[in-house]
């Protein structure tokens, strides 16, 4: 378990994290969730005491990051995934991490077949492409076979394999009750892996909650129907005080009845449905709506063009 209270990092004259509380509980999957630039990494920094507060205080498991006597046991960190010295080869990185908190060697080829990097660990740290430093990260994290995980931006990098091998190594460590907090840009991605959301925005709590009512919530969901007969099932569908917007020439988006009744009404009336759907909205679209205006770094809408001369 990890607990912010009143959380608040200045930099000069910028407030990177903003009188931030939240929980982190055991045995889920807490996506950690921001635009650029809303204090997600600073936070990551402040539990792990290599960055101190302003003000506020975090604790891990009840304790302050520093009065840990052998962090590693407690809390495993990907923070940055290039921090491994780059002469070193990714096995020696290891080894390095692992005498330092008394774990023994025979643990680091554990944890370097748990990333798949068996067989580039005498390799430079330098050298390796960024999805397998991305691995060497997570093992590092992994080493001390901690309760407590926290990933910055774990699956940047990763490729599709990678990615899913993440998803289900971060799911089984929230099964065997760990507390595990991931933060990532990839909603979809995100909304595959976590169970509960923290969202930030300019240092700030937006929001928190289970991935499925910040989901419902926002953008709730739709029946979308398609059908020949396209009229006739629109104004039946409104006589029983349903929303319905004809989206083509056979499609029908229906809001306010759930598909199962407008199943009923198509059937009572004898027309044929090709196609009934529930859609929801995505974590995606959530996301969106609620940072929109809140983000600190913005592309421009349209796309830029040359000017005319
Ligand atoms: N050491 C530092 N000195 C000054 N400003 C900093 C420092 N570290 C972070 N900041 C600023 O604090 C703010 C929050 O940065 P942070 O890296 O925590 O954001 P983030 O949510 O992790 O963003 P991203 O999604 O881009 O990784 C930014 O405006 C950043 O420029
Ligand atoms: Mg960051």
């Amino acid at each position: 378990m990890i607990k912010a209270q009143h959380l608040t990092k200045r930099y000069g004259n910028l407030l990177a994290v903003d009188d931030l509380s939240f929980s982190v509980e055991a045995g889920k999957v807490t996506g950690f969730l921001g635009p650029n630039g809303s204090g997600k990494s600073t936070t990551m920094r402040m539990i792990m005491a290599l960055d101190a507060p302003s003000s506020g205080t975090v604790t891990v498991g009840g304790h302050a990051f520093e009065s840990l006597r052998f962090p590693l046991h407690e809390v495993g960190a990907l923070l940055d995934a290039t921090a491994a010295h780059p002469g070193r080869s990714a096995r020696d990185h290891l080894n390095w991490l692992a005498d330092s908190n008394r774990i023994p060697r025979a643990r680091v080829s554990e944890v370097l077949g748990i990333v798949g990097l068996s067989e580039a660990a005498h390799r430079r740290a330098g050298v390796l492409s960024l999805g397998m430093g991305q691995r060497l990260g997570i093992a590092a994290a992994l080493l001390g076979d901690p309760a407590v995980l926290i990933l910055d931006e774990p699956i940047n990098g990763l490729d599709p394999e990678g990615i899913l091998w993440v998803r289900h190594l971060l799911r089984s460590l929230a099964d065997e009750g760990r507390t595990v907090l991931v933060s990532s840009h990839l909603m979809a991605e995100m909304a595959l892996t976590a169970d509960h959301l923290i969202i930030i925005a300019r240092g700030r709590l937006l929001s928190s909650g289970s991935v499925t009512d910040f989901i419902e919530q926002s953008g709730g969901h739709h029946t979308r129907v398609v059908t020949p007969d396209v009229e006739a099932l629109r104004v039946l569908l409104r006589d029983k005080g349903a929303t319905v917007f004809v989206d083509s020439a056979q499609e029908l988006r229906v809001e306010g009845l759930e598909s199962r009744e407008v199943g009923i009404v198509a059937a009572t009336a004898g027309l044929t449905l090709y196609e009934l759907s529930t859609e929801r909205a995505s974590l995606e679209d959530a996301f969106i709506e609620l940072t929109h205006g809140h983000a600190d770094y913005r592309g421009a809408a349209e796309p830029l063009t040359a000017s005319a001369t």
